[in-house]
């Protein structure tokens, strides 16, 4: 395994680090696993299914083993990753309080947090063939065509592909905020705040239209997942969601959540229409802009992923019989990578103690509750991001 950096060299703070994101259609199964009342029934669970999802839960059912055998192979599946090598160059950030070494001294996440694990992922890594096609997506290839696979990340060549940060961020302590569509963001006025740090993760359906004063207008990073962005457009579209965010600057990550995520990928660097599978006859033009060539997208590992998932979102979901859903949300994935690269990282419209004070989304004319789905455990992500936030490792927005 190779050292990569976070930053072109001469900005340069190295670990070996890789990347990936998922996530999988939303499923409404009810907040069955807390003490919670259920909110839905399973008339809109249906619904929701029919509505938001792009493959019914039966059909994923099918195709995806137990969460038990998932999860064995999970935790050998690290520890191989692992082994291949611990060791990783020391830090030199110009950067005089970065996150990491905030990390390495911290009482809980000190030893959470390994910066040996890849963020990324590019052309080398289509050696790891044999280790990851014994994992399912997101956490590896299991079930995939190795030719997809394989055609797909060899184009991912760029140098830019390896590192987070292109050139030209030369600050000395990288500052990032994350932004969540959560309705905490409604009427927040913190556009401007989310505007001042060098780099803005969004991420699905980032309404920026009409809320440029409580949600800023700079986008960095769009991070998503085909199925969670192509629903995103049909949700939000009533709320002015028409177009996936595009800039010359604009940078992508990918989730790695199925194939068609590696199909999309592909056909986005190439300039061609998707000739297979779910969305077949796509036009990836339409969702990135006319100059999307390699240097434009991000690829999360399916092995950080995997270790996010392991280290700090395991959730009793995966003991359920609808463990195989279960994933961390594409927030979460987004607010982990920037936990994993950035000097210093604010979350804004992330779930709060008091989320039920807001709407689910901050563009949202008339309140909706925040809905509990099995693919996800946001009290857990909840939990998290509050700890993240006392530990002084990050800046949670409250209100
Ligand atoms: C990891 O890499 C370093 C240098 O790149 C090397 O010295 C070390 O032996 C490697 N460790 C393992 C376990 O392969
Ligand atoms: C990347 O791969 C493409 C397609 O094979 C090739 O045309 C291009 O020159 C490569 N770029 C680099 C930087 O190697
Ligand atoms: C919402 O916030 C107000 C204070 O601003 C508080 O009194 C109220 O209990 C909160 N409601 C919920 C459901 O948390
Ligand atoms: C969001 O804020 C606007 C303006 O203050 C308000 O009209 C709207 O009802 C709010 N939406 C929700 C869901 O609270």
């Amino acid at each position: 395994m190779k050292l990569y950096c976070h930053r072109p060299p001469r900005l340069s703070r190295c670990g070996l680090f890789a990347v990936a994101i998922a996530t999988f259609s939303t499923i409404l199964l009810g907040h069955y696993y807390t003490t919670e009342e259920p909110r839905v029934a399973a008339s809109s669970f249906l619904q929701n299914t029919i509505q938001l999802g792009s493959k019914n839960l039966f059909e994923e059912a099918g195709r995806v083993n137990k969460a038990e055998s998932k999860r064995e192979k999970g935790e050998r599946h690290l520890s191989e990753a692992a082994k291949t090598n611990v060791s990783h160059e020391e830090t030199d950030t110009p950067c005089l309080h970065s996150l990491k070494s905030r990390i390495k001294e911290d009482s809980r996440f000190g030893s959470l947090f390994r910066p040996e694990v890849p963020v990324l992922m590019w052309d080398k890594h289509v050696t790891s063939w044999d280790r990851l096609q014994k994992l399912s997506p997101p956490y590896g290839w299991k079930g995939l065509s190795k030719t997809v696979v394989s055609s797909a990340l060899m184009l991912l060549n760029h140098s830019a592909n390896s590192w987070m940060f292109d050139a030209g961020s030369s600050a000395s302590c990288v500052r990032c905020a994350v932004v969540g569509n959560g309705g905490i963001l409604n009427g927040s006025r913190q556009g401007k705040d989310i505007d001042a740090h060098d780099f803005v993760f969004r991420l699905n359906g980032a309404v920026i239209k009409g809320f440029e004063d409580d949600v800023g207008t700079k986008t960095s990073f769009y991070g998503f997942t085909v199925n969670t962005m192509k629903n995103s457009l049909i949700a939000y579209a009533t709320y002015g969601f028409n177009q996936i965010p595009q800039s010359k600057d604009l940078r992508y990550i990918f989730i790695p959540s199925d194939l068609r995520d590696y199909v999309m990928l592909k056909s986005a660097i190439l300039g061609v229409k998707i000739e297979e599978g779910a969305d077949r006859g796509d036009i990836p033009e339409n969702y990135f802009g006319p100059e999307a060539s390699a240097h434009k997208f991000k690829f999360l590992h399916p092995d950080f992923v995997n270790y996010l998932t392991e280290r700090f979102l395991k959730s009793d979901i995966l003991d359920t019989p609808f463990g195989y859903l279960y994933m961390p949300s594409t927030g979460a994935l987004m607010l982990l990578t920037a936990l994993h690269t950035c000097d210093e990282v604010s979350a804004y419209g992330f779930i709060t103690d008091n989320y039920k004070n807001f709407s689910d989304h901050y563009y949202e004319i008339d309140k909706k509750p925040l809905l509990f789905y099995a693919n996800h455990d946001m009290l857990l992500e909840a939990a998290l991001w509050k700890s993240l936030h006392q530990h002084g490792l990050m800046k949670l927005y409250q209100r």
